[in-house]
């Protein structure tokens, strides 16, 4: 499974880029403005620490501006994904930005029918949204599992590049169904490493080792 991380902040990827967790990186306008930084730079700054692809998502609402957006956006190196939503413009724009050579990724997908348009569009990545369905009550993790289900049986290659991931339990679930790429934010990354039991045994190793008085290698 590939992991991308979902943010823009460059010190948060660079810290899971030197232990290797990091094989792309996701980002959308409220990152790029949660990040407080000119989106050409900091996109730039992540292509050139992040060899695999770093999603930047165009702003316009008509195919043609999206093209536009998406062909500069993809200037700026050639890991660049280009990132559209999916509507009807944002799949026009998928299929010339895709047969124009570069790699798309269809954001805000919510449903598996629209999950198929990708796919036929010729979307690198599809990325449907876990958390925010979860939020108004549904169930994000059969998205996932529907849109694998679906691009097997017809052998789409799309990658299912499983997005809004809240939580943990969110990836593993991910894992378990098959999808190909998972973004998260960094913290939930990191949380993969915690466990009660674990602080709980290397407490008590600690205190034993106390008292045995003992130092290794001095
Ligand atoms: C994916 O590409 C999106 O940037 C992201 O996963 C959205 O997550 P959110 O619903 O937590 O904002």
């Amino acid at each position: 499974m590939r992991f991308f991380v979902d943010t823009a902040d460059i010190a948060a990827i660079r810290e899971l880029h030197e232990l290797g967790m990091v094989d792309g990186v996701t980002t959308n306008p409220s990152l790029i403005l949660k990040s407080g930084r000119n989106i050409a730079e900091v996109t730039r700054e992540i292509c050139e620490m992040v060899p695999g692809p770093v999603s930047a998502e165009v702003v316009a609402s008509d195919a043609e501006g999206m093209i536009r957006e998406g062909k500069h956006l993809a200037q700026i190196a050639p890991n660049v994904t280009v990132k559209v939503p999916l509507t009807w413009d944002g799949l026009k724009a998928c299929k010339a930005l895709t047969d124009d050579g570069h790699m798309v990724n269809v954001t805000l997908c919510f449903t598996p029918a629209q999950a198929i348009l990708a796919a036929k569009a010729g979307a690198t990545f599809i990325s449907p949204f876990i958390g925010r369905l979860d939020d108004i009550g549904l169930d994000g993790m059969e998205l996932i599992a529907d849109i694998r289900r679906i691009y097997d049986n017809y052998g789409y290659e799309t990658n299912v590049l499983a997005a809004s991931i809240r939580s943990v339990n969110h990836i593993i679930e991910c894992a378990r169904i098959g999808a190909d790429v998972i973004t998260a934010p960094p913290a939930v990354i990191k949380a993969m490493a915690s466990h009660v039991l674990t602080d709980k045994g290397l407490e008590q190793f600690n205190a034993d080792w106390a008292k045995t008085g003992q130092k290794i290698g001095l």
